[in-house]
């Protein structure tokens, strides 16, 4: 266990105002400051096809843009004013879809002729800017960006109008891939453990046919079908992804992991008042939580498995959604306090390390931990905006559109 941060990720003291292990409050001025960098970011980072880069920065992750991080980017990018960025987004995801047409009715066949295709054969977590699968080997089959997707465009919808006709066809591929798809196991948000069933995953999925069905953008039979779908994803959680009252990290386990919070909120596939989400909550704080920042899961061993600003933050939404209003802030201080004197905000930092001699060979592997991920920027933003803390009025002065 190591307490030092290297020098070149240790908060600039005049940022690192918030103590949280004594709760002081953090200026607003820094919260405001590093608002207003992380939409700098993400608006200069966009690229011009409309993909969010993962870290522009990080050797393992140059040149990809994830489903994942891109909707949870692209989710906050909405909430904070970033609407013509964030429906780029959105435009971006509806054509890799659409791009892959034959191939997801090829998936959808086989899988309803019983012959589902093997992982190798189903679409990928993340692409090249041009949409492209990657060159490179990775771990793929991963199945919940697929979903957020979804849910994060019905998100945008609401929040600032139109139809979504645009993105029909995209969705409805999305849709049909998911609905042949949701009960394989794959990869999990943190691309291991391909052998389960991932409850995060299964939320993330519900979440999107969920909101598809429930705008309008998928009809018919197709929404019956996802509705159905739906029905049976909450069943299976019920009875096989929950122990002692809350949520677990894959069907049949007992531990739990960082990233079901987030079917508390913003996914909301659980009913933040529930026990269920009570429970959860209460699990992820004594589990995982140390100091006010959160661990990914116990046993966690990437970088010497430290605590990571954007699950500090959907712990934060989860509880400001449940009613606690003061953890929340202060989730938001811990994650603010991690800023770089950059203003960057890291995948992780080192303050707790769960396996301190797995630091060195990961950045003897890739480089030092990913600074900036735009993830990170991401959720820090969506919790500000969601405590009130962070007025996107104040951020509309940010760049929209040209991208560079
Ligand atoms: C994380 C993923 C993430 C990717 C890009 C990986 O190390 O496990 O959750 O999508 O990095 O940020």
């Amino acid at each position: 266990m190591t307490d030092t941060l290297p020098a070149s990720e240790a908060p600039d003291p005049a940022l690192a105002a918030p103590d949280v292990a004594t709760g002081a409050p953090v200026d607003a001025d820094v919260i405001g400051e590093l608002a207003r960098g992380s939409i700098r970011l993400i608006a200069d980072l966009q690229t011009p096809q409309g993909a969010y880069p993962a870290s522009p920065t990080f050797s393992a992750y140059v040149g990809y843009s994830w489903l994942r991080d891109g909707s949870f980017i692209a989710d906050a990018a909405s909430a904070a004013g970033l609407v013509e960025s964030a429906g780029r987004f959105y435009a971006w995801c509806a054509d890799v879809m659409v791009r892959r047409a034959e191939k997801i009715r090829w998936i959808v066949r086989e899988t309803a002729e019983g012959r589902p295709p093997a992982p190798s054969h189903m679409l990928p977590a993340r692409f090249t800017f041009d949409g492209e699968d990657g060159a490179d080997e990775w771990w793929d089959f991963q199945l919940d960006g697929y979903g957020t997707w979804l849910w994060a465009l019905v998100e945008h919808l609401d929040r600032h109008g139109g139809s979504g006709e645009a993105f029909r066809e995209g969705v409805e591929l999305t849709a049909d891939y998911l609905i042949a798809s949701w009960d394989r196991p794959c990869y999990d948000w943190w691309e291991e453990h391909a052998q389960h069933v991932h409850v995060s995953t299964l939320a993330c999925i519900a979440a999107g046919l969920d909101a598809v069905a429930r705008a309008g953008l998928i009809a018919g039979e197709r929404a019956d079908r996802a509705r159905s779908a739906l029905e049976s994803i909450r069943e299976l959680v019920a009875e096989r992804g929950t122990a002692d009252g809350h949520l677990i990290k894959w069907l049949g386990s007992t531990a739990v992991d960082g990233s079901l919070a987030a079917a508390i909120a913003p996914l909301g596939f659980v009913d933040p008042r529930s026990d269920v989400a009570r429970a959860t909550i209460e699990v992820l704080e004594s589990h995982l939580s140390v100091d006010g920042g959160v661990h990914r899961y116990l046993g966690d061993t990437f970088f010497g498995g430290g605590q990571w600003p954007l699950l500090t933050c959907f712990l934060g939404l989860a509880h400001l959604a449940a009613g606690d209003r003061a953890r929340a802030d202060e989730c938001l201080e811990w994650a603010a306090a991690t800023a770089t004197a950059e203003l960057h905000l890291p995948e992780q930092v080192t303050h707790h390390l769960i396996a301190p001699r797995m630091e060195r060979p990961w950045i003897e592997r890739w480089g030092t931990v990913a600074t900036p991920l735009l993830w990170s920027h991401a959720m820090f933003l969506r919790l500000g905006i969601a405590l009130g803390r962070i007025d996107p009025s104040d951020l509309a002065s940010a760049p929209e559109g040209e991208p560079r």
